[in-house]
């Protein structure tokens, strides 16, 4: 069995994986404790990972009906992320796969991120079970802290064709939430708002004129406030909804064109989504259509997730014990993002 741990931000998580990687448990523990702040508190999370991490991984082995005695390894985001958050998850994980003599397998979250799609997805209504998706693909992954577009060669490794100049998609809604009056995190509450609204009813910028497939979000925050400036209190009350449908429109134009120009210029045939804004419906619709196949993972695989963690960490070349005793988190990319 793989124990997989994923502590990059403010989730908790930890997932059980058979080694075929049929995943046995995933369990996230969602830190509630940094929406008073209206975003992660670097120091708050560290701590919170603390507090979590050993009844999330019993909980992740209970799920799962296995103990640590069938453990064959030990996987972990070693970065990109909230350096003290990660170091919680790499030294939990040092500490159970020291003791017990296993490899341990550090692994790329945005790996991770891509990794979602090597596990079964779900049909256009959220419900069937698709199978898992094998490379070659193209991969979208847009979250809080990251947003590009891969070519997935092969299960290890991803080629960037672009990525945001700016904000992330995920940091975009969150921003655009906010000026809305909405809580934190504001995706997935944007996304409700927006339901009962018009999409075309503010032209905000979809900003597809950047050449190539790097994308840039900044611009349209910018534009959500000056049109809040620009209507009366209750203008702006009445009109949330189309706002947020808008705004919503715009980010997921912003996405989609993107992956329509990689589909038609590349010749890919599938198209698959990750991070936490491709647990968004709007955005799922759009894309619906644009290759010969789409592969939807399901929510809790879009967000953030150890079950992914697991899920690359098949493919990564673990370190045998004594390797791994100075491995150490890495904060920002190791590539260009
Ligand atoms: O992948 P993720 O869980 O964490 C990061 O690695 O950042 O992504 C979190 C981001 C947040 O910005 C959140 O607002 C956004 O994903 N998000 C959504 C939705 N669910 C989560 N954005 C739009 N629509 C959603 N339904
Ligand atoms: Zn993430």
């Amino acid at each position: 069995m793989i124990l997989a741990l994923e502590t990059s931000c403010d989730d908790t998580c930890a997932a059980v994986l058979t080694p075929e990687g049929v995943i046995r448990s995933n369990v996230i523990s969602s830190q509630g404790v940094h929406d008073q702040f209206g975003g992660v508190v670097p120091e708050v999370a560290s701590r919170q990972h603390l507090q979590l991490v050993n009844a999330v991984v019993d909980d992740a082995l209970t799920t799962a009906q296995t103990t640590l005695d069938d453990l064959t390894l030990v996987a972990v985001t070693q970065g990109p992320g909230l350096v003290g958050a990660l170091l919680v998850g790499v030294a939990t994980a040092k500490a159970i796969a020291s003791v017990r003599g296993l490899p341990l397998a550090p692994v790329d979250h945005l790996q991770g991120h891509v990794a979602a799609s090597f596990l079964p997805g779900v049909d256009a209504e959220g419900t069937g079970h698709t199978p898992p998706l094998e490379p070659p693909f193209t991969c979208l992954v847009a979250s809080g802290g990251h947003t590009f577009l891969a070519h997935v060669g092969d299960h290890a490794s991803f080629d960037v064709l672009g990525r945001t100049l700016d904000d992330a998609a995920g940091e975009a809604f969150d921003k655009g939430a906010r000026l809305l009056g909405l809580p934190y995190p504001g995706g997935p509450h944007l996304e409700r708002l927006a339901a009962d609204g018009d999409p075309e009813a503010f032209g905000f910028p979809v900003s597809d004129q950047l050449a190539g497939y790097d994308f840039s979000f900044s611009g349209l925050k910018t534009a959500l406030l000056y049109k809040l400036r620009d209507l009366s209190d209750a203008e702006a009350g009445a009109r949330r909804a189309d706002l947020a449908a808008s705004f919503q429109r715009a980010i997921v134009e912003a996405l989609a064109r993107r992956v329509e120009r990689a589909v038609l210029t590349t010749g890919a045939e599938r198209v698959s989504i990750g991070g936490g804004v491709a647990a968004n419906g709007a955005l799922r619709a759009r894309l619906a259509g644009v290759a010969g196949h789409l592969h939807i993972p399901p929510r809790a695989l879009c967000t953030d997730n150890a079950a992914m963690i697991g899920a690359a960490a098949r493919h990564v070349s673990a370190l045998e014990p004594g390797e791994y005793d100075d491995l150490d988190a890495y904060p920002t990319g190791r590539r260009d993002l």
